[in-house]
This record gives structure tokens, sequence and C-alpha cells, in this order.
């Protein structure tokens, strides 16, 4: 199971004069003993190595190694998606009887994962506002094993205040659970908060290259007794090559990160108050009732502060001219829903991530047919702006 190690990852970087740049690929699925007892080692962790691939091979532990730099967590796990990242943390921690308290925020398929799919194992749920303190406070049980939050929410962008969940979490003998796949470690680090358990999807800003499906889930030695069992024993590790890609895509993060989020604070500056937008969701504009708590909580990442790369409009004419726009602004920004990738793109929410949700949920979430997310890229701010103006000037 990969675990991150640092020195079996450098151990396995090579002979010498074989000692390659890039790192190699290992697409082994097994790897030959020399003996019953260094087997027997080798299978109990004793000595560092490898044996089956599903445990964990070296393009894994490359990739758990630098995540768990980059969140300063004492362990990480990689895993074939975002969500297999949050179904090891269920399959580690939870068990019949237990109950969580889920932010009702969350990315849809997330959500229905801590709702609809936790309850069929006997595991109860309550949805609640994270940002609303009391409400998380009075949700919470003597059964609660999990609190969980996304560090920015999708598509409004809301930030969660991760330090005062933390404390409500552990007050009450809680794990925090945050999904911190907005931020990235580039502008949060949510184990330095007081999380117990952060998830990655890598499948969007960390890789950003739009080619790979993997995740990460990150923490600390007191909440990773179970993880690497029920890692290898539920089957959820990742491929060597998604690793390998992983790995490439993740050395260029800051510098994606901080252009793109600098460009989405310019462009969010420029369409605040332009006459066909009734509203622009961004956690940099100073009007935001939490704006003070993001530039506070989204400093505390790698790289220079920011507010990272996704900016929702609602568009004036609803749905009619959410359409019209999608027309004008393809195929310069793609509609493609999903986020982090190199180029600016955009999604409608209502059709897409969020289409299961029914009408009144919809409302709740301030999501109409006229909101449109945008993630944006590491283009100039001058070509996005462009292709957006041209959006917004067509007429019915
Ligand atoms: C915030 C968030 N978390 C988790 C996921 C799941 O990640 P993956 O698609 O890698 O399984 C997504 C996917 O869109 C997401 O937006």
């Amino acid at each position: 199971m990969t675990e991150g190690n640092p020195r079996k990852a450098q151990q396995i970087q090579g002979e010498p004069g074989l000692r390659s740049l890039a790192p190699p690929i290992y697409p082994a699925t097994v790897y030959c003993c020399d003996s019953p007892q260094q087997a027997s080692d080798l299978l109990a962790g004793e000595i560092d190595g490898f044996v089956y691939s599903r445990d964990g091979h070296p393009n894994s532990d490359m990739l758990a190694a630098r995540c768990a730099e980059l969140h300063h967590a004492d362990h990480a796990a990689i895993t074939g998606s975002g969500m297999a990242a949050l179904a090891l943390a269920i399959t580690a921690h939870l068990k019949q009887g237990d109950h969580v308290v889920v932010s009702h925020q969350l990315y849809g398929r997330s959500l229905a994962l801590f709702t609809s799919e936790i309850e069929r194992m006997g595991i109860g749920s309550t949805q609640v506002d994270t940002n609303n303190l009391d409400a998380v406070q009075s949700a919470i049980t003597s059964a609660t094993r999990f609190l969980i939050t996304e560090t920015i929410s999708n598509p409004m962008l809301h930030v969660a205040d991760l330090r005062s969940l933390a404390k409500i979490a552990h007050d009450h003998n809680t794990l925090l659970l945050v999904d911190n796949t907005l931020a990235s470690p580039v502008l949060c680090r949510p184990l330095t908060l007081g999380a117990d358990l952060v998830v990655e999807s890598i499948t969007k800003i960390m890789n950003g290259h739009s080619d790979v499906i993997l995740g990460c889930l990150c923490g600390m030695r007191s909440s990773w007794e179970r993880v690497a069992l029920a890692a290898t024993t539920w089957g959820l590790f990742a491929s060597p090559i998604e690793c390998w890609l992983g790995m490439r895509g993740m050395a260029t993060l800051s510098l994606r990160m901080e252009r793109a989020s600098a460009t989405a604070l310019a462009l969010a500056e420029q369409l605040a108050g332009h006459r066909t937008i009734t509203a622009v969701h961004y956690p940099g504009l100073t009007e935001r009732t939490d704006h003070q708590l993001a530039t506070r909580q989204l400093a505390t990442g790698i790289g220079n502060p920011g507010y990272g790369n996704m900016l929702t409009i609602e568009l004036a004419g609803g749905y009619d001219a959410a359409e019209r726009f999608i027309r004008a602004v393809t195929p310069e920004i793609p509609f493609c829903p999903s986020l982090g990738e190199l180029t600016t793109t955009l999604s409608h929410p209502e059709t897409t991530s969020h289409r299961e949700m029914n009408p009144e949920q919809l409302r709740a979430a301030g999501i109409t047919g006229g909101t449109i997310r945008l993630s944006i890229g590491i283009e100039s701010a001058d070509s996005i702006l462009a292709a957006l103006e041209r959006g917004l000037q067509t007429k019915a």
C-alpha cells in the first residue's frame, strides 16, 4: 500500500548511472522476493520494498510522498480517483451505526456518497450548512465520527472556516475530513489548520492536464491506523502510468494555480457590475462576507496567497441567456463539466454537476439556469475576457 515514505521513494530512484532526472515508470504487477523471510518482512513493512502492486508500487509511492510533503501530512495514499479517496476514508474509519455530519454544498457525487450510499451500509448522516457553526454543533451526535466539508464549495465558492470546524469536531471526539480540491495545497493546507484527513481530486488542478483520474487521501498518524489495510483490501489503488502522469502534472502546480488565481481575480473585478451579470461569486471580492476568512485561510498553502481559479457568474437572462452565452464563447472557452484544466473551461451546474438536485435544493444553493461556472486556465486575462465579452454581448 502506498505510504508516501520518502526513504522508500528515494530508494527507487535508480542505480548509479541510471539516475534519470524524470522518474521511471514501473508497470510491474508483482516483484520477486529473495527468500521467504524477505517476503515476510516486506509484507509486514519491516523492510522497504514492494511485493504486489495493489499493496503499493514505486510510482504511487513517489506521488504519495509528494502529496504528503505538500500537505505537511504524516501519511498519504494515492487512489484511482478523488471519489476513491473519499471511499477510502469511509472504509478505514466508519462502521454500521456510525453517523456523519456533511456539508450540504459538497460536490454532488460526494454528497450522494456521504448520504444515500453510506445509509445503505447502516451509517447515518445529517446535512448542514458548514458555514453555520451553530448548525454544525447541533447536528453532531454521540455517534458522529466525521464532519465533512470542502475548503471552497462549488459552484458558489463559499470558504469554510476550517479552524473553527476542527475545534467543534475535536470537542465532540469527531474527525474533520476536508475535500481541498478547489483550493489545492497551493492555497490551503487543512491539516495545518486542525483537519484530520484531507482529500484531493488530483484529476483537477493538481494534475491540471485533463489526462488523468486520480485522488489522494492525506492524514496524520492519529487518523491513519486502518487506512493502509483498507486501501489494499478494498482495492482502491491507482495504476503506475496514472501516478507518473500525475507527478508530471504536479510539477507545475504552483505556477499554474498562482497564474490562474491572479487572472480569476482580475476577471472577477472586471465582470462585477457588468450590465448582463446579476452576480459574480468569487472569494477574492472584498464585498463577500467570507472575504476576510478567505484572505487568511487561502494563504496557508505552499504558494503565494490567492483566491483560486474558480469563478461563477449569474447571467441576467437565465437559462436562455446561458445557452446563448455558451454558444458564443465556444470553442475558445469549451463547455467541459470538470475544472482545473490548463485552459479556461466553463460549466452549467444546473444541467451537469447539480442536475440531481430538486428545484428547492437548487434554490437553496443559489443555482439557476443562468449560473455559469468558469474554471480559469493559464491563458492571458485579456484573451479570456475578450471571449467572455463576446458571450455577454449576445442578444436574444
Ligand atoms: C470537489 C470535488 N471533489 C471530488 C471530486 C471527485 O473527483 P474524481 O472525479 O477524481 O473522482 C470532484 C469531481 O468533480 C470534485 O469536484
